[in-house]
């Protein structure tokens, strides 16, 4: 049987361009795109914007081992709500994803969940940072980027070994920058704040250093790399730096990054735990220049559940980690004062590329598969402490009231939301 409909009355907006129009979907695909078509039913999309799903570079599903936390299925109907089509699921899970059969399983699951699951593998084996998995027989089951998130592969010359292997097989290497020495036993930035309330802090170095170094990496092996969550003005210019002199690297940030500072942390809240820290508000203004200059390239969540009763621990002992799906578009939308084309690029189209599915995702044209998701640019609404769709609820934006929603989402041409309501 034919599934056919038409969104109609949005404003279409893509890399291409934008313009008004309805867009026709038939049996997954996009058929039509342009004014007063028509089909059988009928999503309305007056007022809001018509946009490419939006694709999440950094998503812990917890799946397998910490189902308790998420699930496959559990954080990808986060991760629609969110308006997200795609979500790359990171391998620091229990067993890792360090190997073919672990990818194939977390393939399977994705298979049924509510927007696409590309998944990540790791570097090492077990992300012990020791000895490098075998990148190949999982690059043969469609892997393109590989990470020990989580921490940061400490061995420099492991990592010189993983980027030459990654550039053979063409994929790319993403890291976790975060020198070891310098952030073992520590549970915030170190600063002002730190040295007030007396916790034991990590330095902007911890993170700058590898960072550094990681680019000296990559210009002598000339392999791609990814840097993930960066919370540093420091961090942020080098990457600047490294793209201006030609080198294939990319990076993201995270919304807590240019959303909340380490005065957070004055609560004691183990809710405003995460690696890397919350910092200062001169590392978040810098976080918010590169998003908006675009030597950023992408918002990526790191959403990161954590079931109740570990974040109820006292600080230092809580894990780190914060839930990001559901708030991460109207975040940008709120707080970044970009056009939306701007902050739709950073959450769909550079993503899409990064993560090697720019075929999939991230335009709307006439053959292509239908993911989707429409937004109300104008509807005002308070965070809520419920995490949605989550299992978890560790959301750090409780009553923080942002502007823009996701209204209808569309994934390989089925609905997964109408009108802010879950559909699968
Ligand atoms: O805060 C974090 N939580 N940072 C990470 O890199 C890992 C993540 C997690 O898995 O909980």
């Amino acid at each position: 049987m034919t599934v056919e409909f038409v969104i109609k009355g949005g404003r279409v907006i893509d890399a291409s361009g934008e313009s008004f129009a309805d867009v026709v979907v038939r049996d997954g695909e996009i058929v039509g795109v342009g004014p007063d078509l028509s089909a059988a039913r009928t999503i309305d999309a007056a007022g809001c914007v018509v946009a490419p799903g939006l694709v999440d570079l950094h998503t812990h599903l917890r799946e397998p081992g910490k189902e308790e936390a998420e699930t496959v299925e559990s954080g990808s109907r986060a991760a629609a709500l969110g308006g997200y089509t795609a979500v790359l699921a990171m391998p620091n899970t229990t067993p890792a994803i360090d190997c073919a059969s672990v990818v194939r399983d977390v393939q399977e699951l994705g298979r049924r969940a509510a927007c696409d699951v590309e998944v990540a593998g790791a570097i090492t084996v077990g992300r012990a940072g020791e000895q490098l998995s075998p990148m190949g027989e999982m690059a043969d089951l469609g892997v393109r980027i590989f990470t020990d998130d989580g921490t940061g592969v400490q061995d420099i010359r492991l990592m010189r070994r993983a980027l030459e292997y990654a550039k053979g097989l063409g994929v790319t290497l993403a890291q976790h920058c975060e020198v070891s020495e310098l952030s073992a036993g520590t549970c915030m930035h170190e600063g002002a704040v730190s040295s007030r309330l007396g916790m034991p802090g990590q330095p902007a170095e911890a993170e700058e250093l590898m960072v550094m170094r990681d680019i000296a990496l990559a210009r002598m092996t000339g392999a791609r790399m990814h840097f993930l969550h960066l919370s540093t003005a420091g961090s942020v210019a080098m990457v600047a730096g490294a793209k201006a002199a030609g080198l294939p690297v990319t990076c993201e940030a995270a919304p807590h990054h240019f959303t909340l500072t380490d005065e957070c942390v004055e609560s004691f809240d183990a809710v405003f735990k995460v690696h890397p820290p919350l910092r200062t508000a001169g590392d978040v203004d810098a976080v918010r220049a590169g998003l908006v200059s675009g030597s950023i390239d992408a918002i990526a969540t790191d959403h990161a559940p954590h079931p109740a009763h570990e974040k109820e621990r006292p600080f230092d002992e809580a894990p780190p980690g914060m839930l990001g799906l559901e708030y991460a578009l109207a975040l940008a939308l709120t707080e970044l004062g970009m056009d939306i084309a701007d902050v739709l690029a950073l959450l769909s189209w550079r993503p899409a590329a990064i993560a090697g599915i720019a075929d999939t995702h991230g335009a709307i044209a006439v053959g292509r598969p239908a993911n989707l998701c429409v937004i109300d640019p104008n509807h005002d609404w308070t965070i809520d402490g419920s995490g949605g769709a989550s299992r978890s609820s560790n959301v750090p934006y409780v009553g923080r009231t942002v502007r823009g929603k996701v209204r209808h989402t569309i994934h390989r041409g089925a609905p997964t939301v109408l009108d802010y309501e879950l559909q699968k």
